[in-house]
């Protein structure tokens, strides 16, 4: 998806072995639609050629402040502004220990912290991957450094944790270069949902009937994580309670696995009195085994197949919606309806039956695995259409439509 397009990235490189990470960030940022204008610090170069930066991002790359390429000769200027237009960002990743303490204390000694200074702080926000040894990054002078860039105004992506270049184990490492494109893609949605907690259900639920056979649905979970994914975008909080789904959580999401609808109960209910919105996508299925065997069921040899018996689960939305947090509006909650015909009248009565404030209907075979979708939301006000679109698309506009209706 061409989710940087039209974006003008200044991508910096300080000196760290996580350099080699960087040319598939770079290519990464490019694929994502942005324009990509490469800085990099002399030592940054020891460890990748600038002809590779350049190579990758199509463009010259600077390395000086006194690069005579330019005609005035200001590269730390023009890299982030040209006229009335400037950068969308300067993101430096890998951000190594001296060049946080570089950006701490306001040095210009070499072009990349030099342009850092000298950038329009209200317009061109600045993100940094850390990269270094975990002692490094332990050090109470790393940890002063970064408490002080942030205090500046920097956006810290945070590190990886595991096995360094060095032989050692620890915090330290430069995010994967995906994860960096996820935290950029997020830091340019507006933060609707900032400061609130938001609870999702996903995926199909799965009903044991003995301990190798069991009932579940076609749920892929795609909706409800990427509906998980673009909350946390907006700055919320998120949990996100998921069926049996191989699906990668995503960043920043806690996520709680479960297998069952029983499961998926009891998982949500520490989150009813504290989250500000619910979002149930979950497939739930509604009937369980009465009691599953322990044992697998054997055929018996009489051609008949056995007796099983299924009660119903609990309805976990219509249960969330009695609670007198989301009585009170406190907790929006918000139902799905997966429907094969006649969406709206579907939509309208499981809305009025589960007495929730919004319900979001689609056509279930139409969707079921699909990346793609399209939504019909349902209140008191009427219904809207969201258009087919892929699902990270439809999330996040439903998201905005949640965020506008919440009680300030
Ligand atoms: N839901 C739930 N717990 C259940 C069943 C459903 O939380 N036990 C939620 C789903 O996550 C979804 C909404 O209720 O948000 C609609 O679920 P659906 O299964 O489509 O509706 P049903 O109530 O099962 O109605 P029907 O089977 O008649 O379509």
């Amino acid at each position: 998806m061409n989710e940087l397009a039209g974006k003008h990235i200044v991508l910096g490189l300080s000196g760290g072995v996580a350099c080699y990470k960087s040319a598939e960030l770079c290519r990464l940022l490019i694929k994502a639609g942005a324009t990509v204008q490469v800085i990099m610090t002399e030592a940054a170069a020891q460890f990748i050629t600038p002809v590779t930066m350049q190579a990758l991002s199509n463009r010259p790359v600077y390395l000086s402040q006194w690069d005579a390429r330019e005609p005035n000769n200001m590269p730390h200027i023009n890299a982030t502004r040209w006229g009335e237009t400037h950068a969308d960002a300067i993101l430096v990743a890998p951000a190594s220990a001296d060049f946080i303490a570089q950006l701490a204390q306001g040095r210009a000694s070499e072009l990349l912290g030099l342009m850092c200074l000298a950038r329009p702080i209200d317009k061109v926000p600045l993100l940094l991957a850390p990269a270094m040894n975990r002692e490094m990054w332990a050090h109470p002078a790393t940890q002063r450094n970064l408490a002080q860039v942030a205090a500046d105004g920097a956006t810290l992506l945070g590190v990886g944790s595991g096995l360094q270049a060095c032989g050692e184990t620890g915090d330290g490492r430069m995010l994967e270069p995906v994860d960096i494109l996820e935290d950029l893609i997020a830091f340019f949605q507006p933060k609707l949902l900032q400061g609130r907690r938001v609870l999702v259900t996903a995926g199909p639920t799965y009903e044991a009937i003995d301990p190798v056979r069991g009932i579940t649905n076609r749920s892929s979970g795609k909706m409800g994580f990427a509906i998980a994914r673009a909350a946390r975008e907006t700055g919320a909080d998120v949990t996100l309670v998921a069926g049996p789904v191989s699906l990668p959580t995503p960043r920043g999401v806690r996520r709680v696995d479960v297998r069952s609808a029983q499961e998926m109960l009891q998982a949500v209910q520490p989150e009813i009195a504290i989250a500000s919105v619910f979002v149930a996508t979950a497939a739930v299925a509604d009937w369980r085994p009465a009691s599953a065997s322990t044992q697998k069921i054997k055929k018996d040899g009489s051609g008949k197949p056995p007796a099983l018996e299924f009660i119903e689960n609990a309805d976990i939305l219509a249960g969330v919606a009695q609670d007198p947090r989301a009585k009170s509006g406190a907790l929006y909650c918000v139902g799905f309806a997966a429907e094969s015909h006649d969406l709206l009248a579907h939509a309208q009565a499981k809305r009025a039956r589960k007495q929730v404030p919004l319900l979001v209907g689609n056509i279930g075979p139409a969707t079921f695995g699909q990346d793609d979708n399209a939504l019909l939301l349902v209140d008191e006000a009427g219904t809207k259409e969201l258009p087919r679109a892929d699902k990270l698309t439809l999330a996040r506009q439903l998201v905005a439509e949640i965020a506008r209706r919440l009680k300030t």
